[in-house]
């Protein structure tokens, strides 16, 4: 089962010297959503889980899925093969996916919906992501990096008043104008719920942990909106996290986050930035001279692949390298990307430019 993993050299995973501020050519490679629809061996064992969260709480299968990408790629890094919404669902909200549709959860929208819902995490679903975080690093090779993750605040906010995924996000932006109370507990409850979940990931065997922040981009119309609802938020993680596991190693992805990039590598206290494909190479490059950034090729040209792929990749080594940078894409892969275009890309960031 393990044979093609690559061989342990007893080093240290790249992604750590990253984190700490070392520069390496190549830089480390993984990709978010690695492990999903675009692998014929994931639609196989997601079929044989029946739903995609019994999947998620079956440590052997998602054990299995975490490691698919790494045995096919070789990648630096694994992620824990979970979703930002157990969290949630571990507070005892109501959650479904609809085939087809995406999440759908019992909205929040009052302080009684609040009130039903639990104080900490039900050890029974986190419990069954915990025991898939052992599983994987007992298997994973010592070079390859164990990620685990949550959603930010913000973000795991809007599935939760919502109910669903929405395109502008405007009921958790009413809600916190409507009701900035109410929408503050929200946060504090998922604050302080998140950093436990971190800390228990980290104590299980993950080597360093993303906060996911799909949608900080809703909020960089308002700098206090930014600060309040994406910042401040992760930043009381990233502390949490510190005073229990001091040296843990944090990436942030606050998605969209554009002219405030530089505002959350001064500030949010992690360890390396998560850029999307919307900032240009320049301004990804002022961000680095803050912090070890990851990023950020666009999902899209992967998709489409050829001489565009190769000539992307190539910019985004050029940019970065020298200086601390994890190759990854802006988002998560697309489901319809050829397999044959992640090989390419791994040749690619991993023979150097040229
Ligand atoms: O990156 C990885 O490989 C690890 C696993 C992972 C998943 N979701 C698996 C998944 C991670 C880190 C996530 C994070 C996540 N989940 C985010 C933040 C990152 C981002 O993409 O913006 C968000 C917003 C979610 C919520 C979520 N989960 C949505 C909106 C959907 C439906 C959209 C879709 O792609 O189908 C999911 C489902 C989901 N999460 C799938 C996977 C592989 C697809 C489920 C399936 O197999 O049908």
């Amino acid at each position: 089962m393990t044979s093609v993993l690559r061989t342990s050299q007893s080093q240290s995973p790249l992604i750590l010297r990253t984190l700490s501020g070392e520069a390496t050519t190549p830089p480390p490679l993984w990709m978010m959503r690695q492990a999903g629809r675009y692998l014929p061996e994931y639609r196989a064992l997601r079929a044989e889980a029946g739903s995609f969260l019994d999947l998620c709480y079956t440590p052997r299968l998602a054990t299995e899925v975490t490691l698919q990408p790494i045995r096919r790629f070789g990648f630096d890094a694994a992620i824990l093969f979970s979703d930002i919404l157990v969290v949630p669902h571990a507070l005892g909200q109501e959650l479904w996916f609809a085939e087809g549709e995406g999440p759908r959860l019992a909205p929040v929208t009052t302080a009684a919906d609040l009130a039903q819902l639990r104080e900490d995490l039900d050890p029974d679903r986190i419990g069954a992501v915990l025991e898939t975080v052992a599983q994987v690093r007992a298997i994973l090779p010592r070079e390859t990096a164990l990620l685990g993750f949550c959603g930010a605040p913000w973000t795991v906010a809007t599935y939760m008043v919502a109910g669903r995924g929405t395109p502008d996000q405007a009921p958790a932006l009413d809600l916190a104008a409507r009701d900035p109370q109410l929408f503050k507990a929200i946060i504090d409850r998922l604050v302080g719920q998140s950093t436990r979940y971190l800390v228990s990931q980290l104590q299980a065997g993950a080597d360093a942990v993303q906060i996911f922040d799909s949608w900080a981009g809703a909020l960089i119309g308002d700098e206090a909106l930014y600060r309040r609802w994406c910042l401040e938020p992760i930043s009381r993680i990233v502390s949490g996290v510190r005073a229990e596991v001091p040296d843990a190693k944090i990436i942030g992805f606050p998605k969209g986050s554009s002219r405030f990039y530089p505002l959350f590598a001064e500030e949010s206290g992690v360890d390396a930035v998560g850029l999307d494909q919307g900032l240009g190479l320049d301004d990804a490059r002022a961000v680095q001279a803050i912090r070890p950034v990851q990023g950020n090729l666009d999902p899209e040209v992967l998709l489409s692949g050829g001489d565009g792929l190769d000539r992307a990749i190539d910019a985004i080594l050029e940019a970065l390298g020298g200086r601390p940078h994890i190759f990854n894409l802006g988002h998560g892969i697309l489901p319809q990307t050829p397999i044959q275009h992640v090989e390419r890309l791994v040749k690619r960031v991993r023979g150097g430019l040229g």
